[in-house]
């Protein structure tokens, strides 16, 4: 390979404002090298480039086949990240694949639009309880998205903190990052902790729910005996809780953000709900909830006259590939009715984003809902820092005024 540009994923200044790297990054060095947890990597940040990793049939997410990384451990985080999807390639994944699309069927989806009204619409009537200044993140961007899992896998809902807090104990063996044997000792009681209580759930519902329903299509496949072990089961529904729980809180608390500082589009949106769908498209597409996803190159790949061989490991930048001018215009701008919006959001290829049907119905419900419940939301008066993970930013909180 020949010397290519080097970006610093640790840098501060990038981490705080990562959009001009990113443009930076495409024009000048759309093929960069990085070291991401002790791994040469190569970085690309055009849509064309990532989109095109995406939809590479041999492109993998195991660096070998079959080979997973160490830092799983041996304990149940590792049986939880063996058996899930994101983790896995072909054959296994499309076998579990096809299996769990059954829950997300368009029968099923329909099916779940009432349940996930009732529960983004008391959420937004809750903040216009308050008569000051309250933080959007801890007040509805982690509740709502924890209730949906949580009703999503039958769970009580009086539950979902309790499922939740958990989850960043188990998300540390998910992330690029190295796990010291402290973290993977918590990693494992919360997979033990989930498998119990998803089994338990599991159990207690055989027999009583139809094949419309999420967990009662993946529950036939389990009853049938050959083709879903109770193990892959209880796997595949937590890894829906892991899956939905964070992106959804990031993606609602930055529809409010970006909405809320482009005035313009949030009364536009307020004039027409029928944008709605339209507007949650964009702002997954503005400030994507994954900015970075991974795959090993399965051949020999070339971009920009450099040589991939097969083995690299590639960081796909999505968040960047979103705002490539090449694709979109005026990529920087907000505009809730862009005509042809076709982002790296939910991925693309083999393991697209298997919930988009049910986050699209979550942001059709939030974005109709918030300018007629909280028609006077305003940003509030603290600007609040991004986090500093390099996949999965988000904004700790954000103040607002949902009464003003
Ligand atoms: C705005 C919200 C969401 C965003 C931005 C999002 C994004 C993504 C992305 C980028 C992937 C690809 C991961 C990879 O290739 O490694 C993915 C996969 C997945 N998502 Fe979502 N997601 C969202 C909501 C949901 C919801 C509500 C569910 C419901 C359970 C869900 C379930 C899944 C599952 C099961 C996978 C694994 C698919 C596979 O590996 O084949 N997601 N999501």
């Amino acid at each position: 390979m020949q010397s290519i540009a080097t970006f610093d994923p640790t840098d501060p200044d990038f981490l705080s404002n990562r959009f001009p790297t990113y443009r930076d990054l495409r024009d000048n060095a759309p093929v960069s090298r990085t070291v991401i947890n002790g791994q040469p990597t190569v970085m690309l940040s055009r849509y064309s480039d990532v989109s095109r990793v995406f939809k590479t049939p041999s492109a993998r997410v195991q660096p070998h086949p079959g080979q997973f990384p160490e830092h799983i451990g041996s304990g149940p985080a590792s049986l939880f990240y063996r058996l899930s999807m994101p983790s896995l390639d072909a054959p296994s994944h499309t076998r579990l694949r096809k299996l769990a699309s059954s829950a997300f069927s368009g029968r099923a989806v329909v099916a779940m639009r009432p349940w996930v009204e009732e529960i983004i619409a008391a959420g937004l009537d809750r903040l216009a309880d308050f008569d000051t200044d309250i933080d959007f993140v801890s007040e509805f961007a982690t509740k709502v998205p924890a209730e949906i899992a949580c009703r999503l896998l039958h769970a009580p809902v009086a539950d979902a903190h309790t499922v939740l807090e958990r989850m960043p104990a188990l998300n540390a063996v998910l992330g690029h990052s190295e796990v010291d044997p402290e973290r993977l000792v918590e990693a494992d009681a919360a997979a033990q902790f989930y498998f119990d209580y998803i089994g338990d759930i599991v159990d207690s519902l055989r027999g009583k729910l139809s094949s419309n329903d999420a967990l009662g299509a993946l529950l036939e496949a389990e009853e049938d005996g050959s083709k879903l072990t109770r193990d892959e089961l209880v796997i595949t529904l937590v890894g829906f809780f892991v899956a939905s729980y964070h992106t959804t809180m990031v993606a609602m608390t930055n529809a409010v953000h970006a909405l809320l500082h482009n005035r313009d589009q949030f009364q536009k949106l307020a004039g027409n709900p029928d944008l709605a769908p339209h507007a949650w498209e964009e702002v997954l597409r503005y400030n994507s909830p994954v900015h970075f996803l991974h795959r090993y190159a399965g051949e020999d790949m070339h971009f920009h006259g450099e040589d991939i061989p097969e083995g690299t490991h590639m960081l796909l930048a999505i968040a960047a590939a979103n705002r490539d001018e090449r694709v979109f215009d005026n990529p920087d701008t907000l505009d809730i009715e862009r005509k042809s919006n076709r982002h790296l959001a939910f991925a693309a290829g083999g393991h697209f984003c298997l919930g988009a049907p049910l986050s699209r119905i979550e942001g059709d419900i939030f974005l109709r809902l918030l300018p007629t419940r909280l028609p006077q939301i305003e940003l509030g008066r603290t600007s609040p820092a991004w986090g500093r993970d390099l996949s999965f930013p988000t904004l700790p909180s954000l103040a607002v005024n949902a009464t003003r």
